[in-house]
């Protein structure tokens, strides 16, 4: 009890401290996103000294956080949500309620949380889903898949891939009056890794070839070989995601061994013989030059780690790995990107691959956007940012899908 008062009081105090941290000018709601990124920051230092005092994991005490925001299935006047499996993989499917007399569009929808938190349960990612449901007359299934720590990579991936797979099946499909010539594969953040990852492995398998209509990828992380491109160096301390916070808890997914954590910080992990891999996220020949501002391309230091870490170099982690005939292949595509955000460059290298490619892209940047600004759309904070990104991105989906 007393510790509990303690930590709440030193939170406070924290808090209160990190409240003053500057953030962008061209940011419209300035409190609400302070007090976002300092709850970030408090939470991270808290989960980092209750890591080092041994009472738990630092990922551990972020999962509880995430966890709290948690919905049941509830259904309304327009959409029945249930909370199912395919095959023992948990799906929350949207269903209008609606009858009509033609096969609807279908979403899939992947959740976002460094691949070791979040659930499709969470009540920003219920009420985008349902959104989408209810604007396009689509139906939702958002699956939750294994996470790490304990589920390290591919597990997420295979999930994903196994959902899609189940409702691609003639009898799914007609069960849920879906139209087959009209799905798509959306996340956001490590979920835009994996429905990144997904199409593309999708659409190198003769078997499904073609029957992915659109991918929908928001503020997506799609490399993990170069962690200094330019917005992982301005936005390193935020908002809301750091550059310390993001790599410690999405390594979790590529290896346990806080020595590659610590090398990727340094940037500084890949393997001797990676080199090749460079020119595929290499930042000086992709990024406009708006973007690449002052900043001048250094390349990563290579062979420094003992250990090897074949997932470093697959692009099931870091979709930007594949070659432009595999990229070729894919179908239309939306991605949003936002400014304050160090995966920015990510997405905005994505667009300039695909788009090379020959891939129909739509880009939404926003400009005065920070990453995850869709989960505080929802109760307490109602972020307006995170409402105008939704919107973009329903939008696109309702005029392409
Ligand atoms: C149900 O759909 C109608 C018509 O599109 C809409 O006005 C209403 O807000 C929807 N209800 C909910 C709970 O979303
Ligand atoms: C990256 O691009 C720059 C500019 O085109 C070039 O000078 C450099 O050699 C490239 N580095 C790698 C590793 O591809
Ligand atoms: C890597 O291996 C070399 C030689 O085997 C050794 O000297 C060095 O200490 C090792 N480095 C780490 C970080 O383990």
């Amino acid at each position: 009890m007393r510790y509990k008062t303690l930590f709440f009081g030193l939170s406070c105090i924290i808090f209160a401290y990190y409240i003053y941290i500057p953030i962008p000018e061209n940011i419209e709601e300035h409190w609400k996103v302070r007090i976002i990124d300092a709850l970030m920051k408090v939470s991270s230092l808290m989960g980092t000294l209750f890591e080092n005092m041994g009472i738990m994991k630092f990922e551990d005490f972020f999962f509880i956080l995430m966890e709290l925001q948690n919905t049941k299935p509830v259904s309304d006047e327009n959409i029945t949500v249930i909370d199912t499996d395919f095959s023992g993989i948990p799906v929350r499917l949207y269903l209008p309620k609606k009858k009509s007399d033609r096969q609807r569009p279908a979403v899939i929808y992947i959740h976002g949380g460094a691949f070791c938190f979040g659930s499709r349960k969470m009540l920003p990612f219920d009420f985008l889903n349902r959104l989408t449901a209810n604007k396009l007359d689509a139906v939702v299934i958002a699956p939750d898949y294994r996470l790490a720590p304990q589920y390290p990579f591919p597990a997420a991936l295979e999930d994903c891939v196994f959902v899609v797979k189940f409702l691609l099946q003639d009898k799914v499909i007609e069960k849920y009056g879906v139209d087959p010539s009209r799905i798509c594969i959306s996340g956001d953040s490590s979920g835009g890794t994996l429905a990144a990852a997904v199409t593309q492995l999708l659409q190198d398998d003769l078997e499904y070839i073609n029957k992915i209509k659109a991918q929908a990828l928001l503020y997506p992380g799609l490399q993990g070989i170069d962690t200094m491109m330019p917005s992982y160096q301005e936005y390193e301390h935020g908002p809301f995601l750091s550059r310390k916070v993001a790599i410690k808890v999405t390594c979790l997914y590529l290896a346990k061994d806080e020595e590659l954590s610590k090398a990727i910080l340094r940037n500084e992990y890949m393997p001797e013989g990676s080199r090749h891999l460079f020119k595929f996220v290499n930042w000086s020949d992709f990024l406009p030059a708006k973007y690449k501002k002052i900043h001048v391309y250094k390349e990563p230091v290579l062979g420094k780690l003992n250990a090897s870490y074949p997932t470093l170099m697959d692009s099931r982690v870091s979709p930007l790995l594949a070659t432009d005939s595999q990229l070729q292949r894919l179908p239309l595509t939306y991605i949003l990107t936002c400014e304050h955000d160090i995966l920015r460059d990510d997405g905005l290298i994505y667009v300039t691959r695909l788009r090379n490619a020959g891939v129909p892209v739509t880009h939404d940047h926003i400009e005065d956007g920070i990453h995850g600004a869709m989960a505080f759309a929802t109760a307490p904070m109602y972020l307006n940012l995170g409402l105008r990104l939704i919107d973009k991105y329903i939008s696109w989906l309702e005029q392409n899908l």
